[in-house]
């Protein structure tokens, strides 16, 4: 039994909208699953259904190998939920915040203080145990909210969009406490609309779109599903109508297309290399100024998906 998490054809309706619309998936021990799509595409509901938090309409939840039903409280505190909105006492310290929610898992006081300090070293908030939480930036909320999500030592770590509205350095900040947490061999479930994010943190991603899920796997594997073709952009000082001739004339370019000062082509072969399309160009090579292999992301296999930009 290597799932600490399975989904099995999950759905729900609000009124007429169906917000999720059968989504199956599973969180192995020591993975990081991210579920990757844009606002609305139906992440929240999903793991709140996943956790316990919501009814689901129909659909299974399976946590370390047992059902998830209404009354099943070990199976929920095998779970660490980590929600958008922060679940914080703002005039409380950060250790009393975490106090609180241990105690609430009945948790004794002795074992407490010590999880205490594990989990605020673990998102690195160690020097800022005294300290109340209104006077903590964004990001740092965040991270004492997953200190939180980690006090009864879960399974799996359950994190819903952890670096909306920060700042860059705040944001680098929770990334990298959860990168610690996966390293350290956590189950983690990360939502994101940020495809850096999943492309960083998870070894598995399903890609999400109006409720149900259109493609799972690596990074690379979903990737590779939608290469046509290797792609090269070449940049000029200044691009001049005659170039797109001779780009065109090469016998081993699929496609051309030129934007700006620069232009982009897919070859046929994968083989081919940035100087084999030099040979072709020579007249014209001292106006490059650049030349490189452009790499798909996550971006562009949705787009490939939907006909939609990932982002709003
Ligand atoms: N409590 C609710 N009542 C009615 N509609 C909801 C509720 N929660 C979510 N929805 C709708 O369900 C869809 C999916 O929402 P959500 O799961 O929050 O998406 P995401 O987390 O991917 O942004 C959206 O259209 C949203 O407006
Ligand atoms: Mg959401």
């Amino acid at each position: 039994m290597n799932e600490v998490l399975i989904c099995k054809d999950l759905k729900k309706k609000f009124g007429s909208r169906q917000a999720v619309d059968g989504i199956s998936f599973s969180v192995d021990k020591g993975q990081c699953y991210g579920l990757l799509g844009p606002n609305g595409a139906g992440k929240t509901t999903t793991i709140s259904m996943a956790c316990g938090l919501m009814e689901r309409d129909s659909g299974e939840v399976i946590v370390d190998g047992k059902p998830l039903l209404h009354t099943s409280t070990n199976e929920k505190m095998a779970i660490g939920y980590v929600p958008q909105d922060l679940a914080l006492y703002p005039e409380l310290s950060v250790s009393d915040n975490i106090r609180f929610f241990g105690r609430l898992y009945g948790i004794n006081s002795k074992e407490l203080t010590k999880r205490i300090d594990s989990v605020l070293e673990l998102v690195g908030l160690s020097d800022r145990k005294g300290d109340r939480v209104n006077t903590f930036s964004g990001g740092m909320k965040r991270r004492a909210n997953i200190a939180v999500g980690l006090v009864h030592s879960p399974l799996l770590l359950v994190l819903d969009e952890p670096t909306v509205g920060v700042d860059p350095q705040s944001r680098n900040a929770i990334l990298e406490a959860v990168q610690n947490l996966i390293s350290g061999g956590l189950a983690v479930l990360y939502t994101t609309h940020y495809m850096e994010e999943a492309e960083r943190l998870c070894n598995q991603i399903g890609i999400v779109d109006s409720g149900k899920l259109i493609a799972e796997g690596s990074k690379h594997s979903l990737v590779k599903t939608i290469e046509t073709g290797k792609r090269i952009n070449i940049k000029f000082d200044e691009f001049k109508a005659s170039y797109l001739q001779i780009f065109n004339q090469i016998p081993f370019i699929q496609h051309v297309e030129q934007k700006a000062n620069e232009i982009e082509i897919v070859l046929t072969d994968e083989n081919i290399q940035i100087a084999d399309i030099f040979q072709f160009v020579k007249e014209i090579a001292p106006f490059i100024i650049a030349a490189e292999i452009v790499e798909p992301d996550l971006e562009s296999v949705f787009l490939s998906l939907t006909g939609k930009e990932l982002r709003d």
